[in-house]
């Protein structure tokens, strides 16, 4: 019999581990024979750690699983799906999840991360067979057709970026994964890389075949030390088999790929500093032009994606990019991982297509605060994205609406807090992530972001407010047109988001005086 406990790490920080080791300690002893799979999260957060076990119906889930409930679980025959207090039922059937389009994530949860048969069982290398039959132009084709905008928050068209990169000519080409995924409430790359590493090698592997590139690099932030073991791992087994190396399949095609770990400055999954650290250098932001598709890593032309992004190419390239361009709204086509997190009860990852509403995925899916009370604001986008009120929770989930509404998508991170939280504390507090975590490359982020600290300190001292806003909007002004990068450029929409929808948290008694 087959029991799945998950080897992702928030899991394994809500007792995972300790979970996989009683059930196995008490099958030994009772003879009970199981064999247990650390198989990736199911990204339902609340119920880990979610303890599933093969039926003949489906798999059936238990959770959240404690250490100390898995005797009872056993006394109730959780092996034949018996019923406990904490059965959930056949997990396809969860509506949290039955309800998702999970196109990135389909093996996420499913699968033993690092078995290939287990990856190839599940529809794992169609993509890479069907592209190794497919001149370089027709596989950026497929790409550009499926209508993917990078999901690590830019969303520029990742066709047209392959494109650039297959059209200059050199000697040497690079594929790199930005896998520093540093924004606050965002897990959706780390999810992928412990859950299913072989899509995003696929992936890679596709992108090098697609522009002409032999090797790849995985660019990942040293917090993640699970993504590195298993991306590690998969590698290893995908060289062995064939999938990676001098010969791809027989095709005579190259493709190597290697993991390179950063030490973690939020500023380094900016894609210039990304490739200056890459280069052995401190992660300093370069001027562009010129763009990394034509001078990228070590000065040659760099296809640069996000995990999402490349983690999203082998379904593309497997069922056709008109597949995946029927998901989704407007330009914004296919689907986004969405990660749930702050005060929510239902906090966990939500890949949905472009569409559904805000409102609807923090109280569907999300289930509202988990404090109970009201949800005040959200931070959809990372920490660098705009905060919004109950008022825009009507806005759909596409890049285009939310510009509209002065916010971002990003990376998909939606934070929520309730009406406890005060948006001015909120709004210096980004200030002084910037300063922070700013490079020090460009003077208005460089200084601008200690004066913005300065100065929301004095405002939620209430000090001066007639001189202080006004200083801050300028401020703002400086920072969104005078920044080099995303860092200072974006700092001004948690700012001044906070302050023109919640101005009495500022001391202003309405917006008007704001
Ligand atoms: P950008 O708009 O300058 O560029 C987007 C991408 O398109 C880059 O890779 C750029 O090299 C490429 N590009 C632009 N024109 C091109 C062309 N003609 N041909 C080929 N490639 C071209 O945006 P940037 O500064 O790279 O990223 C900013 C975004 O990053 C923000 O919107 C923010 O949401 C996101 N972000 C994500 C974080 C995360 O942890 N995932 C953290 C911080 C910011
Ligand atoms: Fe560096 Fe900030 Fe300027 Fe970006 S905006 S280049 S992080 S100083």
């Amino acid at each position: 019999i087959n029991v799945y406990v998950p080897c992702d790490s928030s899991a394994i920080a809500l007792g995972a581990d300790r979970v996989a080791s009683a059930i196995s300690e008490y099958a030994k002893n009772n003879g009970i024979d199981i064999q247990i799979i650390r198989n990736g999260s199911r990204g339902l957060y609340w119920l880990e750690t979610l303890v599933e076990v093969a039926t003949d119906a489906g798999r059936v889930a238990y959770g959240p699983v404690q250490p100390q409930d898995v005797a009872s679980l056993f006394a109730a025959n959780f092996l034949q799906a018996g019923n406990h207090a904490l059965a959930l039922g056949l997990t396809e059937e969860i509506p949290y999840l039955k309800k998702q389009q999970r196109l990135t994530f389909a093996r996420v949860g499913i699968t033993d991360p690092i078995s290939l048969a287990d990856y190839i069982a599940h529809d794992g290398y169609k993509g890479l067979n069907n592209a190794l039959s497919l001149a370089p132009t027709d596989i950026v084709k497929h790409v550009t057709d499926s209508g993917l905008r990078g999901r690590g928050g830019a969303a520029f068209p990742t066709g047209i970026k392959w494109n650039t990169v297959l059209n200059t000519a050199s000697e040497q080409k690079y594929i790199v994964c930005n896998a520093d995924e540093g924004d606050s409430g965002t897990f959706s790359d780390r999810m992928i890389m412990e859950g299913d590493p072989f899509v995003l090698i696929e992936g890679m592997t596709i992108a090098g075949l697609a522009v002409g590139a032999t090797q790849g690099y995985i660019y990942l932030r040293v917090e993640y030390p699970h993504a590195h073991k298993a991306l590690n791992s998969a590698i290893s087994a995908a060289y062995e088999a064939g999938y990676l190396g001098d010969n791809v399949l027989n095709s005579g095609k190259t493709f190597h790929l290697e993991v390179r770990l950063g030490a973690g400055a939020y500023v380094c999954g900016e894609e210039t500093s990304l490739m200056e650290s890459l280069e052995g250098k401190r992660g300093l932001v370069r001027f562009k032009p010129p763009l990394p598709a034509i001078k990228g890593l070590f000065g040659q032309p760099t296809v640069i994606n996000n995990v999402i992004s490349l983690a999203s190419v082998p379904i593309i390239l497997a069922k056709g990019g008109d597949y995946y361009r029927d998901f989704g709204m407007g330009r914004s086509r296919g689907t986004l991982p969405l990660q749930l997190a702050g005060n929510l009860k239902q906090p966990g990852l939500v890949e949905l297509a472009f569409g559904t509403s805000l409102r609807e995925l923090l109280y569907d899916y999300g289930g509202g605060s988990a404090t109970g009370r009201p949800i005040k604001a959200v931070q959809v986008g990372g920490p660098l994205g705009a905060y919004l009120p109950e008022s825009q929770f009507d806005t759909p989930l596409d890049y285009e609406a939310f510009a509209a509404i002065w916010a971002v998508l990003g990376h998909g991170g939606v934070v929520a807090f309730d009406d406890s939280v005060d948006m001015a504390e909120m709004a210096k507090y980004s200030m002084e992530f910037c300063a922070i975590e700013s490079c020090g490359k460009c003077t208005p982020c460089r200084i601008g972001s200690t004066r913005g600290y300065e100065v929301l300190d004095e405002i939620t001292q209430g000090h001066d407010l007639e001189k202080n806003i006004p200083l801050l909007r300028s401020l703002c002004d400086t920072l969104l047109s005078g920044s080099l990068c995303a860092l200072g450029g974006m700092t001004p929409y948690p700012v001044l988001s906070a302050l023109n929808h919640f101005p009495t948290d500022f001391g202003v008694n309405n917006k008007a005086n704001a």
